[in-house]
């Protein structure tokens, strides 16, 4: 491996490797966003090039179709596909029972229909990302631009009566204008510092008008790939409950380290 890469990218990209082995060929897969996610495609890339793995892909957001176009992977629409075999995509946040934070990267709404369309859904990560209860990390909630600030402000009145630490919530900039994401909506982002009850929170949040949709993902993730910067994976399947550790090795040849930003 070559030593420019830093632990936390290494880490990534020991998770990716491990989940992108289980990919097979003839598979329709969703390809999700993010730093650990464009491992992934890159990864992918390297088996369709390499092994001549034959699948198609849909991607959660304009980056990812661009970057997995630009490697040589099939990308379709979710309509062409219509259901999918396999999603691997990144998280901000995951909990012990894999319900996880998502939309860092403001893609959380094609990320969610992309997820909920398949049969799998696999998250790889870093260590970092698994936290003992959600929240820390700020939830993204999607919301359409009519209307925003009494969007946000309904949505501030609604945390009052749930099991939250903190409930401050601020409008996602891109520069000194809002961030505006590939459905042309807003995000609003909740500082909640805890969540008691994730489930709940998901439930009502989207039952505000205005709210399109928000970044938790309850019962979503089967399995958690989360990577170390020393080569070693560590995998989690919430529905038989197995948990195992393997290794991922290194080619230092591998031309996918020629540009890890994506
Ligand atoms: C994008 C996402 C990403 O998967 C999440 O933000 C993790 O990103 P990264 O792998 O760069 O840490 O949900 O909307």
């Amino acid at each position: 491996m070559p030593a420019e890469l830093s632990p936390i990218d290494k880490a990534k990209f020991v998770a990716a490797k491990r989940a992108v082995a289980y990919v097979e060929s003839g598979m329709k897969l969703g390809l999700g966003t993010g730093s650990t996610a464009a491992w992934m495609v890159r990864c992918l890339a390297e088996r369709v090039q390499n092994e001549g793995l034959k699948v198609v892909g849909v991607p959660t957001s304009t980056r990812t179709a661009e970057l997995a176009r630009s490697l040589g992977i099939q990308v379709v629409s979710l309509d062409e596909a219509k259901w999918l075999d396999l999603t691997i995509d990144g998280a901000d946040e995951i909990d012990p029972q894999l319900n996880l934070i998502k939309g860092g990267g403001a893609a959380l709404l094609q990320e969610k229909i992309v997820a909920t369309a398949s049969d799998r859904m696999i998250v790889i990560a870093d260590a970092a990302k698994e936290v003992a209860q959600l929240g820390a990390f700020p939830l993204p909630v999607e919301v359409i631009p009519f209307g925003w600030q009494t969007t946000k402000a309904l949505i501030e009145e609604t945390l009052v009566s749930l099991d939250v630490l903190n409930r401050e919530a601020t409008l996602r900039m891109n520069g000194d204008k809002p961030l505006v994401t590939d459905e042309a909506n807003y995000i609003i982002d909740l500082h909640l510092k805890r969540i008691g009850n994730p489930r709940q929170l998901a439930l009502v949040l989207n039952q505000i008008p205005g709210v399109v949709e928000n970044g938790l993902f309850i019962d979503i993730c089967d399995v958690v790939v989360i990577g170390h910067g020393d080569g070693r994976v560590q995998l989690r399947d919430i529905n038989d409950g197995s948990a195992r550790e393997d290794r991922v090795e290194f080619a230092p040849t591998d031309n996918i380290f020629a540009d890890p930003d994506a």
